[in-house]
């Protein structure tokens, strides 16, 4: 899903900083998933998604490394990922809820929905609790709308959810590792 135009920082790839062993390690994971994809400029979106998947967003030195080993100016592959709305270069929970606050889920009460997540956690839309457990965000329609109101964690619907269900629902996801979608692409 496309979500117009952001903005993210963009630094030149040709310095020649030291990478700390944390970084180097990144490296030798994204290195494992372009030799998967291989290295033609066709290649960056799943490159990303994977990358994404993997880290839980998409640190920078991963950026500049994709954009070195796929030959593409730093600047297209950070335009890229500010295009799409699913990329995110900032860190994220373990896991990601999404509220559904389109037309049918806002008028069965995903609004209340989501007031009962953000109690829960203590976190607000767009934010990330202080453990890196849940990232919140909300979303327009899931094309789901028969089974209002709906919210999604990592790939998981979970349909007609009243505000008394958010904590036995959070309750299923605490300890549990993040299902990677998009690398199942
Ligand atoms: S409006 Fe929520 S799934 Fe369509």
């Amino acid at each position: 899903m496309a979500g117009g135009k952001r903005m993210i920082a963009v630094q030149c790839s040709c310095g020649k900083r030291t990478l700390r062993a944390s970084e180097r390690k990144l490296l030798r994971q994204v290195d494992a998933l372009l030799t998967q994809d291989g290295a033609g400029s066709g290649a960056l979106i799943p490159i990303l998604q994977k990358t994404q998947a993997l880290f839980g967003y998409l640190p920078e030195p991963a950026l500049e490394h994709i954009s070195l080993k796929l030959g593409m100016p730093y600047s297209e592959v950070a335009g890229v990922v500010g295009f799409y709305s699913f990329f995110t270069t900032v860190p994220r929970g373990r896991h990601l809820i999404r509220v559904c606050l389109g037309t049918a889920c806002y008028v069965r009460g995903g609004r209340r929905v989501l007031e009962a997540i953000e109690r829960k956690l203590g976190i607000k839309v767009g934010e990330t609790t202080p453990d890196r457990q849940f990232t919140l965000e909300i979303a327009r329609c899931f094309g789901a709308c028969g089974l209002a109101p709906v919210i999604m964690i990592d790939s998981d619907i979970h349909q007609r959810v009243k505000p008394a269900k958010v904590e036995s629902i959070l309750a299923q996801y605490a300890g549990k590792k993040r299902v990677a979608r998009e690398a199942a692409k």
